[in-house]
């Protein structure tokens, strides 16, 4: 299965980069996972909605080529960062990429609430009428990495924490049997 990432931080040593790199390595079996480039797409311009910058054309049809979404965010004055927001909104407009998308959200946060914040301003985000993306309930699918620096390995950048882990290697299973579904109703 081939899912597009969308990482919400640009910062170099980024715990949710680390995050999606090892979720990249951890399921290489079972998922294709690329990591798109966000820091590449211009300001969203609605002046330019009906034919965007080629970047923004070749990042659209990445998600619109993908079987799922997985948004790995960090939480920005508890909310979702500019960056992540200013790729969605792309998304949103003339051919609406994330419409019937499979997305599962994760973040990795220093603090104790695990960007919980951001994950249910994204939630309402993807209901949105231009994205009304297809996500499990949180109860099923959400994933809050807290207390990140004791979690990930500093020398490889990686999640090392045991118990995250196979609590994320259950999550993961959750959504490919969600992504699994939700094609079946789409045929
Ligand atoms: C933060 N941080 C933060 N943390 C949090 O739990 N709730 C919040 O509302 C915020 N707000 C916030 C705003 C801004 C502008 C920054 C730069 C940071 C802290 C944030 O979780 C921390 O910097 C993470 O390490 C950012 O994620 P990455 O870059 O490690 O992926």
């Amino acid at each position: 299965m081939k899912i597009i990432a969308l990482v919400g931080s640009l910062r170099r040593d980024s715990f949710n980069m680390q995050l999606a790199t090892t979720m990249k390595d951890r399921y290489k079996d079972k998922l294709s996972i690329e990591v798109a480039d966000l820091r590449a797409l211009p300001y969203f311009d609605q002046d330019e909605e009906q034919n965007p910058p080629q970047v923004v054309k070749d990042f659209k049809t990445s998600i619109a080529q993908a079987d799922g979404v997985l948004i790995v965010t960090p939480e920005y004055n508890w909310s979702v960062p500019g960056v992540l927001k200013n790729a969605i909104d792309w998304t949103s407009r003339e051919d609406k990429v994330f419409i019937g998308k499979p997305v599962m959200v994760v973040g990795a946060t220093p603090g104790a609430m695990g960007t919980i914040r951001a994950q249910l301003h994204l939630r309402d985000i993807l209901s949105s009428p231009g994205i009304q993306a297809k996500l499990l309930p949180p109860a099923s699918n959400e994933v809050l990495v807290n207390f990140a620096a004791q979690k990930f390995d500093a020398s490889t950048g990686r999640l090392v924490d045991e118990s995250t882990l196979n609590f994320l290697d259950a999550k993961v299973n959750i959504f490919i049997e969600f992504i699994g579904e939700v094609k079946s109703l789409n045929v």
